[in-house]
């Protein structure tokens, strides 16, 4: 019988790989609690309505990428592709703007889109979220970017660049909606087959083509920029000032109009050139619309979500790593097979005084034992013969050195935590 895989586009982590991801999550989360965010847990499902009118008809997650079926009530359900309308449907849901103003909350999980894989693009993808809920201030904005930045500063990332436009807002985005569709009309018939199909319902989206001849057409299109009414003007230029003056790599892009529809004035993305074609590490904006297009009254927010599998691809391309995968301090070892529950115990005294220990549970051969400690990188072992037994004594190899000592059983845990911190209590 032919074996089972994974599905096309997803990915097993495995071993070798968890640790880095377990860090960087421990990492957004003490950056969350220094900013300030809490965690929030939603569901992976939600009703397809929610995604059809948060993030927009007309954009490529609603038409080609989302999986939706009915399920077994005839309800129709979606695996959520993205984390921000969940939570602005939550934030409305239990009623938060009764809660001190803004709303920082923060969650990760993984999110569901039909694309093309490729490195770096999976159809089961994992992000980190944040969102700031609740105030129209542009400071909320330099905010969300100098949060991801700060989780990029502690993984140890370097080289990263901010992309910045302003995509307006109901106001100002028809005026230039207008002047952009008279640029591309004259043209029409040399974009591509999307691009024409996008000309009336989302003309935006041609500008963010990424075939070569319709990049090549819009070239000198007008910049949204020029269209901006006075409100989303002076918001544009306190955000990008505050970004040069806390230091960040910035760089205006007026071609910069994100794949999903609910964003007003702020969208901005966060480029590493480790991830090739798939260079955004990140990907926000301000949504201030979003809430009333969901059925909520009107609740500004603004944030980001980042996707840790180009996170850790970009900490392996700049080799930034924490440290090294997580080790195991101590293997016992017995040399005779009655010595095995004294292992077990002596292994169970060793955890609890915060070690990280192991056995062999397979019954291999002392030589085979001390090898398997070895391959698995344990700094000490510990060998339980039948003298040890008798004595109540345990001999301990140090295999960076390969000396070895007797020690009482009952000092063991005391003796290796000195060896391993210099500290009796590990
Ligand atoms: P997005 O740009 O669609 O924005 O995705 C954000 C990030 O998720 C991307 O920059 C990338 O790191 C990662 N990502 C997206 N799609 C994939 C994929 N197929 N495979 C791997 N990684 C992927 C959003 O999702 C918005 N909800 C962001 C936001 C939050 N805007 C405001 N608040």
């Amino acid at each position: 019988m032919e074996m089972i895989k994974a599905p096309r586009g997803t990915r097993d982590v495995l071993g070798d790989e968890s640790w880095k991801w377990a860090h960087v999550l421990k990492v957004c989360g003490e950056v969350a609690r220094d900013f300030g965010f809490r965690e929030i847990l939603l569901p992976i499902f939600e009703h397809t309505e929610l995604f059809c009118r948060g993030i927009g008809d007309a954009t490529d997650i609603v038409e080609k990428e989302m999986y939706t079926f009915l399920d077994k009530g005839d309800r129709s359900i979606t695996l959520r592709p993205e984390l921000t309308a969940s939570m602005m449907r939550s934030y409305v849901e239990h009623d938060m703007n009764r809660l001190p103003q803004p709303l920082k909350l923060w969650g990760w999980g993984p999110m569901f889109r039909y694309e093309r894989p490729q490195k770096g693009r999976y159809r089961q993808f994992y992000q980190v979220d944040f969102e700031i809920i609740g105030v129209p201030s542009p400071l909320a904005d330099l905010e969300t970017i100098d949060t991801s930045m700060e989780i990029y500063r502690r993984l140890g990332l370097s080289n990263l660049q901010v992309l910045i436009n302003s995509v307006g807002c109901p106001k100002c985005r028809p005026v230039y909606r207008e002047v952009l569709k008279q640029f591309i009309a004259d043209r029409l018939g040399d974009f591509c087959e999307t691009c024409q199909n996008r000309f009336d319902r989302n003309p935006l989206r041609v500008l963010d083509c990424k075939n070569p001849g319709c990049k090549e057409l819009t070239e000198n299109a007008p910049s949204m920029i020029d269209s901006l009414c006075e409100e989303c003007r002076e918001h544009f230029d306190t955000v990008t000032d505050g970004l040069n003056r806390i230091g960040a790599d910035v760089r205006v892009d007026n071609r910069l109009v994100r794949g999903l529809d609910y964003y007003t004035k702020t969208a901005y993305e966060i480029l590493a050139g480790e991830l090739g074609a798939q260079n955004a590490m990140c990907g926000g904006g301000r949504y201030d619309n979003l809430a009333e297009a969901i059925g909520g009254p009107h609740v500004p927010g603004v944030g980001f979500a980042s996707g840790i599998e180009r996170i850790v691809i970009t900490m392996e391309g700049q080799n930034a790593y924490p440290g090294e995968a997580p080790k195991t301090d101590v293997f016992v070892v017995t040399a005779t097979p009655g010595a095995s529950t004294d292992a077990a115990v002596l292994v169970h005294n060793l955890r609890s005084a915060g070690l990280s220990a192991d056995m062999d549970f397979t019954g291999r051969a002392m030589k085979a034992q001390m090898k398997l400690a070895s391959q698995i990188g344990a700094r000490f072992v510990c060998i339980l013969g039948e003298d040890e037994i008798k004595s109540g004594t345990v001999g301990i190899k140090d295999m960076t050195t390969g000396e070895q000592e007797s020690v009482a059983r009952k000092d063991a845990s005391a003796h290796l935590a000195v060896a391993l911190t210099g500290n009796p209590h590990k």
